[in-house]
């Protein structure tokens, strides 16, 4: 019970890394903090997802091998780390050999337990999210079919191992019914839930039509399908396939999962699957938070409105980012990023009101006491309505990140700051 693992998802490399990206990792690394101060033994993950078409593709379109094209773009995502602020235990790529012998491992497990077989699939499939889609799924616009994502999907016809996934659907009702705690917010729980009921089909977990990706075990022909590879990184990165090691003892299963709420299917409802099917236990918690629109607009290359976090931090600095992004919108709820309302809160929140709570408490300090907190006489009943709300606040903040609830922890302790104010006043 002593330790906490979390997890942000692994960045596609496709593109550099944005305000989205920025955000998952931020809010992991205060969820990593909180629970270091919990005292307890916290690894905290981070990584990049190299394999599969959408990769492949853009390494062609950089004119690179596919392997120079991950080792170039896989830098930038290591490097804003750090950069956030955020201390990361281990950064895992899946394109090293610690990965692919580890996502063969569980591949051979599965086909062991019989929960794998060949056959052909047909159907659609959008390279963007790496997801296949059931025609009922799909949206038509102009004769034409997307992704509920928006995202264009084509018609794949190959040769494909499939996963059973239909077998688990029962396991997965129960388990879920039985743990409703482990998919966060309450919303995507009943999401997920209602998907699993609507009826799982079998889920397709290799491709025969290009070469970027892990090779299945006993048959080159195939690659296997980017989202069994990518998800398998939260066990290789502590020591699977060695179930005996001390960190994978530690640390398995994991206790979040933080994603966004485009790949909670994913994780809640694949990723459990495959990992009851090795007789695995599933990670303690899937956390899907909202997305982010930028100036009322999806973030978009086309529409070139992509908010790099570089260049932002360095305009507005860390620590006004950090604050601003967990501290805007309910976290797990949309939001929309725009200058004005950064500056607006940097302005009201940070500068009005801890700036100058700091500022008048300190040169009053300062002025009227020496430069010396004086020993504290008896309280008047002004100081008591104070002190309480202050005692209070530890229980109150820590009510709120046990749900990872970032934002009301910012609210609880500014509504302190703000009677603290009035007290001076
Ligand atoms: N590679 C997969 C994850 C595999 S995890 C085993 C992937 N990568 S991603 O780079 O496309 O997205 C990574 C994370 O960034 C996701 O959690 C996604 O929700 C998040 N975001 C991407 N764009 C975002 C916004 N505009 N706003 C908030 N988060 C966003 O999916």
């Amino acid at each position: 019970m002593n330790s906490f693992y979390i997890t942000t998802p692994i960045y596609y490399i496709n593109f550099s890394p944005h305000i989205g990206h920025a955000y998952t990792t931020i809010a992991c690394d205060i969820l990593s903090r909180y629970n270091k101060l919990l005292g307890k033994d916290v690894y905290f993950l981070s990584g990049t997802d190299e394999h599969g078409q959408k990769v492949e593709k853009a390494a062609i379109k950089a004119s690179l091998k596919p392997k120079d094209f991950v080792d170039k773009m896989s830098k930038n995502f290591k490097e804003l780390i750090p950069f956030l602020g955020c201390q990361i235990d281990d950064f895992i790529r899946t394109t090293e050999d610690r990965h692919i012998k580890a996502t063969q491992h569980l591949w051979n497990k599965l086909n062991e337990n019989n929960q794998i077989y060949l056959s052909n699939y047909e159907g659609w499939y959008s390279i963007r999210d790496e997801a296949f889609y059931s025609e009922s799924e799909l949206i038509k616009k102009n004769d034409e079919f997307f992704a509920p994502s928006g995202s264009p999907v084509e018609w794949v016809k190959e040769e494909s191992y499939f996963f059973k996934l239909s077998e688990w659907q029962d396991r997965l009702i129960e388990y879920y019914e039985k743990n409703p705690e482990t998919i966060r917010p309450k919303s995507r729980y009943n999401e997920v839930l209602s998907f699993i009921k609507s009826g799982l089909k079998d889920l397709s977990i290799s491709r025969t039509t290009f070469k970027w990706g892990i090779p299945v075990p006993n048959n080159p022909n195939h690659v296997m399908y980017v989202w069994i590879d990518a998800l398998t990184n939260y066990m290789t990165a502590i020591g699977y396939p060695d179930q005996q090691s001390d960190k994978y003892k530690k640390f398995w299963p994991a206790d979040l999962h933080m994603v966004g709420k485009d790949i909670i299917r994913f994780h809640a409802v694949y990723w459990p699957a495959f990992l009851m099917s090795a007789g695995i236990v599933p990670p303690s918690r899937v956390f899907a938070h909202g997305w982010w629109t930028v100036e009322g607009e999806k973030m978009s290359k086309s529409i070139r409105n992509v908010v790099e976090p570089f260049n932002l931090v360095d305009v507005f600095g860390l620590d006004q980012v950090r604050y601003f992004l967990l501290r805007e919108v309910p976290f797990g709820n949309d939001g929309d990023f725009s200058k004005t309302a950064l500056i607006h809160r940097i302005n009201s929140d940070l500068a009005n009101d801890l700036g100058n709570l700091a500022q008048r408490v300190l040169s009053m300090i300062h002025r009227n006491c020496d430069a010396e907190i004086p020993a504290p006489a008896s309280f008047s009943d002004d100081d008591q309505i104070l002190l309480s709300q202050v005692d209070d606040l530890l229980q109150q903040v820590r009510g709120s990140m046990e749900q990872q609830a970032c934002h009301d922890a910012l609210e609880k302790i500014w509504a302190v700051i703000r009677a603290s104010n009035i007290y001076v006043d």
